[in-house]
């Protein structure tokens, strides 16, 4: 057994998510998702102890992992700026947002800066398209963003 573990909350959260699946196959995706949840990413530490709660191969759950873009396999930045590409985001100014912060971050999807403070991960419509364009900043969103406030957003993380 490796040094990951949920904590209690979440091995509630599996728990009660586990009676809701008939097969504890399917349970591999909450599973994982929920260490993600926890620690940001997903080490192979974690595979390990979902293979061992579900009685796969740790294999099986890189495999899957792997499969699963949204699964970051990688430590992320302290800070996660998920910024939305879709339609209403992008016409809005998405790519403008984008080119900021490579400018001031010098960052491109799916990059972390060298101080692991920030990490950029592009992402489809998160259902906020009337305050386009928006980010989501470690889950928590920021809509009807131009640069100068993503600036001070960015700023107020330093
Ligand atoms: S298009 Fe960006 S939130 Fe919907």
């Amino acid at each position: 057994m490796g040094k990951f573990k949920y904590t209690p909350e979440n091995e509630e959260k599996f728990q009660i998510t586990a009676k809701k699946y008939p097969k504890i196959d399917s349970m591999m995706l909450p599973a994982l998702w929920l260490v993600q949840e926890q620690e940001g990413w997903v080490s192979p530490d974690a595979m390990i102890y979902v293979a061992e709660k579900l009685g796969k191969s740790p294999i099986q759950v890189y495999e899957f992992a792997t499969f699963y873009t949204m699964f970051n396999l990688k430590p992320i930045g302290t800070y996660h700026i998920e910024l939305c590409k879709t339609l209403s985001c992008m016409i809005m100014g998405a790519p403008e947002l984008k080119k900021f912060i490579k400018e001031t971050l010098g960052i491109e999807p799916g990059q972390t800066t060298p101080d692991g403070k920030f990490h950029l991960s592009e992402v489809e419509c998160q259902g906020a398209c009337g305050g386009a364009p928006m980010i989501a900043l470690n889950h928590q969103y920021h809509e009807n963003l131009t640069v100068e406030k993503l600036d001070k957003i960015i700023k107020e993380c330093k």
